[in-house]
């Protein structure tokens, strides 16, 4: 491949990167995930009368929310004669969630015209009602972490209006949020209780022979999707190691830098996608404007971990 891969606009490369990027793998920490919500829905369904709900935080890009499409895939809406089933609600907050608020992102999600009408208290009831009327076994909250951005009077009225959602409606709730989630919810012991367990998604990692087999079956799964037919950079091991510091073991970094290293690869007509391509793909996605020697995939490139001032993950544990 060339230095530049020249990118162009070819609506065949272009779908096969698209459906390379819609894949979902189905690793150990989206499964188990999958498995601990799918029982508390359960038994939301055949013990009602006890507010259930779970809190899983992680840094942004860990794949919090693709375990909400992964649910909402599992368990679509359907039409019946006379209603929608809704099996799963799914709700991204707003920037500014407060009570009110909170109450129009449910009733929209819900499909209410005339969500944006009401008192927070009228907006609640309706979308409790319409919640038993379309079939919700369960409710996911994603964005919970913005609840931070309210004045702490706004703040605890937004919280105060989740758990009274779980004890009037008895649905279990998830809420998917940043790292700062877990505080949130601690600060509010009546709806912290309520939130058991509460899940700390982590990144892959490599510091262990456990943890780097992991991260390597990741790396071969996300080759075995590739569109190309030759060895791929993904299997080879020595670029495991600069692969995961080049997504610091974030899954969605990994594949915001898979996806331009395999336009790379196919723009420049190749059916390998290279280390060349990697190292290309990381400074225009990962780390814009990078110099050499902090590029994972230079043979300049010092070792050191991205996490210094200005780089991509000095704040992900925030
Ligand atoms: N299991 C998976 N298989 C393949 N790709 C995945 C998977 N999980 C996540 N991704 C990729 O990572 C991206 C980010 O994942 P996701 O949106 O779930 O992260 P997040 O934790 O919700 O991040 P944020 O906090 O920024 O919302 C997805 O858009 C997808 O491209
Ligand atoms: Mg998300």
């Amino acid at each position: 491949m060339s230095k530049t891969p020249i990118i162009g606009s070819s609506p065949e490369v272009e779908a096969k990167v698209a459906s390379f990027m819609s894949e979902r793998l189905l690793h150990d920490s989206l499964s188990d995930c999958i498995t601990l919500i799918g029982s508390m829905r359960l038994s939301g369904v055949h013990h009602r009368k006890k507010a259930r709900g779970m809190l899983i935080s992680g840094p942004s890009g860990v794949g919090k929310s693709t375990i909400a499409e992964r649910l909402l895939e599992l368990s679509p809406r359907r039409e019946e004669v006379d209603r929608t089933i809704v099996p799963v609600l799914y709700v991204e907050l707003s920037g500014q969630p407060t009570a009110k608020v909170i109450g129009s992102n449910l009733l929209e999600a819900l499909g209410d015209p005339h969500s944006e009408s009401g008192s927070a208290e009228d907006r609640l009831f309706r979308a409790a009602e319409l919640m038993r009327a379309c079939g919700v076994e369960l409710i996911i909250l994603d964005e919970f972490h913005h609840i931070a951005n309210l004045d702490p009077r706004k703040r605890e009225i937004a919280l105060d209006t989740i758990k009274n959602l779980m004890n009037k409606t008895f649905i279990p709730i998830l809420l998917l949020g940043a790292n700062s989630s877990k505080a949130i919810v601690r600060a509010n012991p009546e709806l912290s209780r309520r939130c058991t367990p509460k899940i700390q998604l982590e990144p892959f990692s490599t510091e262990d022979a456990e943890h780097l087999h992991d991260f390597r079956r990741l790396l071969k799964a996300f080759h075995e999707l590739l569109p190309t037919t030759g060895p791929s950079a993904l299997i080879d091991a020595s670029n495991t190691g600069p692969l995961y510091q080049a997504c610091h073991g974030l899954i969605g970094q990994l594949s915001q830098l898979l996806e331009m290293a395999l336009k790379a690869t196919l723009y420049g007509k190749s059916q390998t996608l290279s280390q060349e391509a990697l190292r290309w793909a990381f400074e225009r996605t990962v780390y814009p404007g990078c110099k050499r020697h902090r590029n994972p995939f230079d043979a300049k490139f010092d070792g050191k971990p991205l996490v210094g001032s200005g780089e991509p993950f000095h704040d992900m544990h925030a």
